[in-house]
């Protein structure tokens, strides 16, 4: 991925009106799910982002072929003709391990790097595989790769440790093609999941209990391609909040902004002082205020409030009058941007999953890096805030999940340049 950085002028309002685009983690599994049934299928509001990039790419090494036109995806994998992933594909994108359940499931093999470590954590994929061991199929470890085989995949009852949303998906995709009744409990219930069951259902899969912590799955013996829209991006529209909300004379609405995905969120929002008027079914005008409020926010499994929020909030809350505190509980280590935000003067301690907010301090641009996708939209909330310029190393990472974000914030007035950065490629 060759390196990027933004050049972020802070201090200026900002006025207009912004859009949700199409949910990252909603079109990655169903770009997997392709796999489960030859033919064409057209994916709508699709988001052109790196990450939706790389899994294209796995597919087309797969055999199938893909096209976008305007942001409808056209994917039709009658063509596809091995089973196997290469590490350097694999390794652009955790998300790959989403293939492994849908390749078994389909053709019976598949051969998939265990995905690495990153930035927020280890990131294990252990509940994947004890999931499709349970599902009769046999699962070993060669040379960094995950190979799975199975005649064929018989339902079963799986229990998960922990609400995993991808090893959920995983799961859903493998028992869709899978002999009997899946029953997935303590199952993830991100809307990503409920989407992936709407998907799948539509391909011909009977599912219950979609978006709740029990998912019923009656495997077929065989499926067929289908259409759909993909949902908002509560990630997204959550990032743009915070950024709407921070400097007093920004004037902005939020088009496409699900607020039925982002309860706790904008629970958490409303407790620190923040003010939005829902302006129609899905638009959201953002009144920022003069100061806010300390909060304390603990992260969790949907429908808590989601880690992938919390960098975005830890910048609002470096405005807020008083001690704030954010509690990270699925990752280990998901507070590497705190260190860059204390580079742009905010005053965070972090103590293992706890940081310590103390607020309100004046942000003064400087150089940082983007750490991960999340931390650096964070990043680019704190520099459009703060004194004189901030610099953005490796946003390389922000543009995995948000599509033309400097061009869109400039249609709101922010000045902000994107410059290749050869210094920052990894
Ligand atoms: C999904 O990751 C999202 N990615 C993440 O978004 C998001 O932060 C995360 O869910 C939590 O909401 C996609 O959907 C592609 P998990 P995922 O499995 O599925 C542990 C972004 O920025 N775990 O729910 O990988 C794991 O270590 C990304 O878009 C195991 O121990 O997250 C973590 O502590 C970042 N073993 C916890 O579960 C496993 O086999 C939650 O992880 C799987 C997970």
């Amino acid at each position: 991925m060759e390196g990027r950085k933004y050049i972020v002028k802070g201090g200026r309002p900002l006025k207009g009106e912004i859009s949700v685009k199409g949910a990252k983690n909603a079109v990655l599994p169903a770009i997997s799910a392709t796999l489960l049934a030859p033919g064409v299928y057209e994916f709508k509001n699709v988001p052109l982002v790196r990450d939706v990039f790389c899994m294209l790419n796995i597919l087309s090494h797969l055999g199938a072929s893909w096209k976008v036109d305007e942001d409808t995806l056209y994917v039709n994998t009658e063509g596809i003709h091995r089973v196997d992933i290469p590490y350097e594909l694999a390794s652009q994108i955790r998300a790959s391990i989403l293939f492994l359940g849908a390749l078994t499931a389909r053709f019976g093999e598949a051969v998939v790097p265990l995905p690495g470590g990153c930035q927020i954590g280890k990131r294990p994929v252990n509940f994947h595989q004890s999931g499709l061991e349970k599902l009769s199929a046999e699962i070993t470890l060669d040379h960094g790769n995950l190979v799975a085989k199975a005649k064929r995949l018989k339902g079963a009852e799986v229990v998960l440790d922990f609400p995993s949303v991808t090893a959920t998906e995983n799961l859903m995709m493998a028992a869709s093609l899978a002999e009997g009744e899946t029953v997935i409990k303590n199952a993830a219930r991100e809307p990503e999941v409920f989407f992936l069951a709407e998907l799948l259902q539509r391909m011909g899969v009977e599912i219950k209990g979609a978006g709740t912590e029990t998912v019923i799955i009656k495997g077929r013996k065989r499926l067929k391609p289908a259409k759909i829209k993909i949902i908002p991006d509560r990630i997204e529209a959550g990032t743009f909040l915070i950024l709407a909300s921070l400097h007093p004379e920004n004037e902005i609405t939020i088009k496409n902004f699900p607020f039925e995905y982002l309860e706790a969120p904008l629970l958490k929002f409303q407790e620190m002082g923040g003010v939005l008027e829902r302006k129609g079914k899905d638009v959201a005008k953002v009144y920022p205020q003069r100061s806010y409020r300390p909060i304390e926010i603990s992260t969790s499994p949907y429908p808590g409030f989601p880690t992938d929020l919390q960098p975005m909030f830890a910048v609002a809350l470096t405005q807020a009058e008083g001690l704030s505190i954010i509690r990270e509980n699925l990752f280990e280590n998901r507070f590497l941007y705190a260190f860059e935000l204390n580079r742009l003067s905010a005053n965070i301690r972090v103590e293992g999953q706890t940081a310590f907010i103390q607020g309100k301090t004046r942000l003064v641009g400087s150089p940082v890096k983007a750490t991960d996708l999340r931390a650096g939209a964070a990043l680019v909330i704190a520099g459009l805030i703060a004194e004189n310029t901030t610099t953005i190393y490796r946003a390389e990472l922000i543009e995995r999940g948000y599509e033309k974000l400097p061009e869109r914030l400039r249609e709101l007035s922010a000045e902000i340049e994107v410059e290749p950065c050869a210094l920052c490629e990894a």
